[in-house]
């Protein structure tokens, strides 16, 4: 697919360019999606919305709440072995899936930067205001980085990635964890048919511990966790021209021991009727109705690995903290996998 649009800063930062593949189309997919879901019983919202500019930043602050261990492990993790993943992998360009605000990623950046000779980053989000300041906060750090950013859905667009030698992909921040298993195995596929027999695959999971931290980490005591889940209501009154009233649903995150993932939802606090105005949809809720609204998986080193090898991935490193909170997980195309793709 080519990009709607294309903004290229050169001559003025001849180092950054930035492809914009979500266009005015991102409104119809959304349209459909929140039709579907709000229509389907359970009701059920995609998480990948939750992240505009509001949202974006929203989890920018979750990051840092005190309940929320993931961020500050994986960045431990990374302090402690960014170097030897980047030396192992061989990379000399970084390809960042759901890149956010790219903080954790200059611990990967800075070893790349050193040992490669024409260093690339390649960060891939939909949230255009977060990579646009990422990209030209890291290039104006860092001289001889070349940053070609993608605005865009790493579901979709992936096909149009620039070429470019020994390509890491990163998959941080338990992102990964995110979709459900069948759509993460059939995404896996995908990537796994991508990856040249030079590139590699890093994946940052959340892993299975007591359910209390868990729960923890997703009912913060500020509410900043709260806020974040009722702002997928917020984008579907903007876009959609709904009304809904976000005091009206409240904030519930909860540990499933069987699926071992974390499921979020809203739960209306009193009957209400909701009017989505470009769907010409009336919903009714009575009090104690939910909407799934995200779940969050926690992996066991066996399980992760499992469904990387499903895809045709061979784990080949693994990097966690003193208390097992948190993993990184290196891959490579498994041998026979790229003569068959
Ligand atoms: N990697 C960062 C951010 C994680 S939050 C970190 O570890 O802190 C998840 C990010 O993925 C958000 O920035 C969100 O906008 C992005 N994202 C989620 N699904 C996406 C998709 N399908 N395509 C592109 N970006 C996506
Ligand atoms: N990948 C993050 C996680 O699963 C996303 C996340 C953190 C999140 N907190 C959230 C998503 C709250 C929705 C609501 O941990």
């Amino acid at each position: 697919m080519e990009p709607v649009g294309e903004l290229s800063f050169a001559p003025v930062i001849p180092s950054l360019r930035l492809d914009v593949f979500r266009g005015d189309e991102w409104i119809t997919a959304f349209a459909n999606d929140v039709n579907y879901g709000l229509g389907s019983e359970p009701r059920e919202l995609p998480p990948k919305y939750f992240y505009d500019a509001r949202g974006s930043r929203l989890f920018d602050r979750i990051t840092e709440l005190p309940e929320y261990y993931p961020t500050r492990t994986e960045r431990a993790i990374l302090e402690r072995c960014a170097g030897q993943i980047v030396g192992i992998a061989g990379a000399e360009t970084l390809v960042e899936l759901g890149s956010g605000s790219s903080h954790k990623t200059e611990l990967l950046l800075e070893p790349l930067i050193e040992r490669a000779a024409n260093p690339l980053y390649v960060p891939i989000d939909f949230s255009e205001s977060a990579v646009r300041e990422a990209s030209v906060r890291l290039i104006e750090k860092y001289t001889g980085l070349r940053v070609h950013g993608v605005i865009g859905d790493f579901e979709k667009h992936l096909g149009g990635l620039p070429p470019a030698p020994a390509r890491l992909f990163a998959f941080l921040g338990g992102t990964i964890g995110n979709m459900k298993s069948d759509h993460m195995a059939f995404f896996l596929k995908r990537l796994g048919r991508l990856l040249g027999p030079a590139d590699s695959l890093l994946v940052g999971v959340d892993l299975v511990k007591e359910s209390g931290e868990l729960e923890a980490a997703y009912n913060d005591a500020q509410g900043v966790t709260a806020e974040f889940n009722k702002n997928v209501l917020a984008t579907i009154n903007d876009n959609l021209s709904g009304d809904f009233d976000l005091d009206g649903f409240d904030h519930i995150a909860f540990f499933d021991p069987e699926n071992s993932w974390i499921e979020m939802r809203l739960r209306a606090n009193a009957a209400q009727s909701v009017r989505i105005g470009a769907l010409d949809m009336r919903l009714e809720f009575e009090a104690g109705d939910e909407i799934r609204t995200e779940i969050s998986r926690k992996f066991s080193r066996e399980e992760i690995e499992r469904e990387l090898r499903i895809a045709g991935l061979e784990p080949y490193g693994w990097y966690t903290d003193e208390d097992s909170r948190f993993a990184l997980t290196l891959a490579a195309p498994a041998a026979g996998q790229i003569a068959l793709s």
